[in-house]
């Protein structure tokens, strides 16, 4: 292990992960400094240091950048909606002026995290991410990029529907798709203990939660044995999907707002079609076998939670259902 007790600049700290992160480097000692385009009162992020600024103006960045001696730079920060101009601006532009200033201010270390989906990109944010992975790989600095599997958030958007008896929507037969989906807490665990352990110097970590990969209608079988009942499902076949996403394309030439819409369609297609599994290129499938877990949480707590109305819809702008 090396040095345990850091000062970490961390990005992108309001966001899901980045508050579980926050706390994580917190609980494991490290002192925490935020940058933040807005003040906040999550609890999450109480202890840190806090700076307000704007992550794409270099001036701000060289400013709260240099204002200490940081061993790490950790960041979560991401696009809030995944439009293709929004994600080259953060997901790309954004984080290679981090790495700059990071450089110049010789901080030695650089924690990414992206998503287990680039690994197969097909959408404009995915591209984006793994054009900053690559500088990062390229930089003098000690670097991990960490590609979770879904988040338990991402798996959570049909309760509400379900509870108000709306069926439980799945494309196909509901076995499309699976995936190993961590909990923000142990994933900010997953982060925080990234920084002391030498062996993640250089390395891309796909990263899962605990127990078996589930697809969709394993979901339904779960909330249906938390609910106490069964659930209606209707399957929405991909030719609908496919269709919404051809009428918006053709509008979006002449609508900016509709091209947006095609594109977070096509992002929604993309998820109900590929699984957050690491991708095998030899047998050319998606193998829950190769994708490591980690932490305790179950999607079953958190459904239990959630129903029990001790946590709240977080999916922001990444909500697909509603
Ligand atoms: N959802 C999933 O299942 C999943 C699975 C695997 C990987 N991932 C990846 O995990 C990463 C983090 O996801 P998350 O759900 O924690 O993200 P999130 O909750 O949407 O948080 C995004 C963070 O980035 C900040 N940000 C966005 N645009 C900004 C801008 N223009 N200026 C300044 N700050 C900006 C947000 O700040 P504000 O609070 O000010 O908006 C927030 O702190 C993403 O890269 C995502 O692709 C997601």
């Amino acid at each position: 292990m090396e040095n345990d007790s850091l000062h970490i600049l961390l990005f992108g700290a309001t966001g899901t992960i980045g508050r579980a992160t926050a706390l994580a480097c917190q609980n494991a000692g490290h002192r925490v400094s935020i940058i933040t385009r807005h003040a906040t009162t999550a609890t999450e992020l109480r202890g840190c240091i806090h700076h307000i600024g704007d992550v794409t103006n270099p001036d701000d960045l060289a400013r709260i950048v240099g204002s200490a001696r940081f061993d790490a730079v950790v960041s979560c920060l991401a696009s809030r909606t995944g439009t293709p101009r929004d994600a080259w601006a953060i997901d790309h532009a954004a984080h290679s002026a981090i790495l700059q200033a990071a450089l110049a201010a010789d901080i030695p270390r650089f924690v990414q995290l992206s998503a287990i989906c680039v690994q197969k990109p097909k959408l404009e944010f995915q591209r984006a991410k793994l054009a900053f992975e690559a500088e990062l790989q390229c930089a003098p600095i000690r670097w991990t990029i960490i590609r979770p599997t879904a988040f338990f958030k991402s798996l959570s958007g049909q309760i509400n529907r379900v509870k108000s008896g709306k069926p439980f929507l799945v494309f196909g037969d509901g076995q499309l798709t699976r995936c190993r989906p961590i909990s923000d807490r142990d994933l900010g665990q997953f982060i925080a203990a990234s920084l002391t352990d030498p062996a993640t110097n250089g390395q891309i970590l796909p990263i899962g939660g605990p127990g078996p990969a589930i697809s969709p209608m394993d979901q339904v079988t779960l909330m249906e044995r938390i609910l106490g009942h069964p659930i209606r499902v209707k399957h929405v076949p991909l030719w609908f999907m496919d269709t919404i996403i051809w009428v918006l394309s053709l509008l979006g030439r002449i609508s900016p707002r509709l091209a947006d819409q095609a594109h977070l369609a096509r992002i929604g297609r993309y998820y109900a079609t590929e699984s957050m599994l690491v991708w095998d290129p030899i047998s050319d499938t998606y193998c829950a076998d190769q994708t490591p877990q980690f932490g305790r949480d179950t999607l079953e707590g958190y459904y239990i939670d959630f129903v029990a109305g001790k946590l709240s819809d977080d999916r922001g702008d990444h909500a697909v259902w509603s």
